[in-house]
């Protein structure tokens, strides 16, 4: 079965997803959305207002800074795939539980089964944690690592950190470590060409 139709069929099973109490405030679940066949996926936390409406992930104020964020890592939003720990929206300011983590990792870890991205960069301590289970603080993660099925990953910080502490230094951070998932792109698809 090719990847389209294995998302679908996900997509299917989640879209009047009931496993835990986001549903009750959730506009629609906001799966992920980009470049099915990349080698880069981002995971965020969860849906914010303008997502939950929209329906897409990252197209609300933090979608802004991740855009201009990109832009100077010189990757193309085109080039990813962008999803979430959470697929339904959290209101602002409340932690996510870990009963709704819970519920959505499966799903999480299927997104992946099905992109298989060569990299994946999470954002922020949420989306750390459902991807490695761990919960060291998101420094120890900011060096590219290889985690399970050989994929590299990248931890670094929400940019909605940004917005709410005001700490614009946390910008420079999030777009130095998607420039070393630039450079490591660059290095693995330059291993492709050479095997081909
Ligand atoms: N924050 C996230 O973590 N994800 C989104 O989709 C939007 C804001």
């Amino acid at each position: 079965m090719i990847k389209i139709d294995k998302l679908n069929i996900l997509k299917q099973d989640y879209v009047n997803c009931h496993k835990c109490k986001l549903c009750e405030s959730r506009t629609q679940v906001v799966f992920g959305n980009g470049n099915i066949n990349c080698d880069l996926m981002i995971i965020g936390q969860s849906p914010g207002r303008t997502e939950d409406l929209e329906g897409i992930p990252f197209v609300g104020d933090a979608g802004q800074i991740l855009d201009s964020i990109l832009k100077e890592a010189k990757i193309y939003r085109k080039q990813c795939y962008i999803t979430n720990s959470l697929l339904c929206f959290v209101k602002p300011g409340i932690a996510p539980e870990t009963g709704w983590v819970a519920s959505c990792n499966s799903r999480l870890h299927a997104e992946i089964d099905i992109i298989k991205p060569k990299i994946i960069v999470t954002l922020g301590k949420n989306a750390l944690q459902a991807l490695t289970h761990t919960a060291d603080p998101i420094w120890r993660h900011r060096k590219p690592t290889k985690i399970f099925n050989g994929v590299w990953h990248i931890g670094t910080y929400h940019p909605s950190a940004a917005i709410y502490t005001g700490n614009t230094g946390i910008l420079d951070s999030i777009a130095e470590d998607f420039k070393k998932a630039k450079k490591l792109l660059s290095n693995l698809q330059f291993i492709k060409q050479e095997l081909i």
